[in-house]
């Protein structure tokens, strides 16, 4: 009963909209099949969704940036309208229909460009996404700031724990270049301020509690870029204190089987740490559903090229051999770039 009433209540997160249920994984088996992704821009086509349907994912996962409404007063007329369509697009709004979803948001769903904690009108912004995304009137991001949030998926030796990070609610200001556009440092800098944060202090509390947590595989969905080095843009190294504190919160909590899942870069690539870590921590970024770049980012820590174009990003859990297969696919639904991950060498030793 343990496992039904778990389900149940993952379930219930996961209503894409009022009205609207969508089956939660059958019978509470363990996941074998997540997709992720980022960066869709309402305003173009999103050809990509036919092959995340044909992919058929368990569970998916939208990283922030789902809609582009950045704002230009306090009636947020941008972003409802930016909501709005989203809800006539074909495939975004079938998945919605269909499949079980989470969500966090990223700046241009928050409301505007790289902001943080001082953007005036987040509240709400957070009502828009609320709305949008078919969260329960009893869930508790309603009764606290931010969104961060976490769902567990699956029986105890099969856990699957999705952990959604909010890094604009609380987010100190970032420190601007001094060289805007130089190759490392095109739009900030690294702040070594110890009064600075990234998650703020409510948030970092319920983390430390959801790594205490039992499970085999853990999702850190981070919308900004957790483990990329060598670039001016959004990462969690524009604040170097709090990318090591998540490092030794991980540790500290004895936390196994971390992969970090994230977005907003328009770009897909796979990253590994091993500096600083209590064992090497993998990335992926996945962005965008249709904004996608090639980058000359010099990424120390990426495994492998830069995806230049539209992808998602895929995980194929293979409980049994205890591996987890993980792709980033373009619109054709092939494989650009893939990451083996063995789910035993996600810990410390
Ligand atoms: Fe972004």
């Amino acid at each position: 009963m343990l496992r039904r009433r778990l389900i149940a209540g993952s379930a219930a997160l996961l209503l894409p909209r009022a009205g609207h249920s969508a089956p939660p994984p059958a019978g509470g088996a363990s996941l074998t099949r997540i997709a992720f992704a980022s960066c869709a821009d309402q305003g173009q086509p999103q050809p990509i969704w036919t092959a995340v349907h044909d992919y058929a994912p368990e569970l998916f996962i939208f990283a922030g940036d789902n809609v582009y409404g950045d704002v230009s007063s306090g009636d947020l007329r941008e972003l409802r309208a930016a909501y709005a369509a989203a809800t006539e697009i074909p495939g975004y709004a079938r998945l919605r229909r269909e499949t079980p979803l989470l969500a966090t948001w990223d700046d241009h769903d928050y409301g505007a460009n790289d902001a943080g904690a001082e953007f005036p009108w987040k509240q709400a912004s957070k009502e828009l996404f609320l709305s949008f995304w078919g969260v329960p009137a009893d869930d508790p991001r309603r009764a606290r700031e931010g969104l961060y949030h976490a769902a567990t998926f699956g029986p105890p030796e099969r856990r699957v724990q999705v952990v959604l990070l909010d890094t604009r609610w609380f987010r100190s200001p970032l420190k601007p270049t001094d060289r805007r556009g130089a190759a490392g440092r095109e739009r900030y800098v690294a702040d070594d301020d110890p009064a600075k944060t990234v998650l703020g202090a409510a948030q970092w509390d319920w983390l430390a509690a959801r790594l205490r947590e039992p499970a085999a595989l853990r999702l850190i969905v981070s919308s900004i870029q957790v483990l990329a080095e060598g670039h001016g843009w959004e990462r969690w190294g524009n604040f170097p204190r709090e990318r090591q504190r998540l490092f030794d919160l991980i540790a500290a909590t004895a936390a196994n089987g971390v992969v970090f899942l994230s977005g907003d870069r328009h770009l897909g690539a796979f990253y590994r740490e091993t500096a600083g870590t209590p064992y090497p921590l993998p990335e992926a970024t996945s962005s965008g559903i249709n904004k996608a770049f090639r980058s000359r980012e010099p990424g120390p820590n990426r495994l492998g090229e830069v995806v230049g174009e539209a992808n998602f990003g895929t995980i194929d859990i293979d409980w049994n051999a205890g591996r987890a297969a993980m792709a980033l696919r373009g619109i054709d639904g092939g494989i650009r770039a893939s990451l083996a991950l063995d789910l035993a060498a996600l810990r410390a030793r």
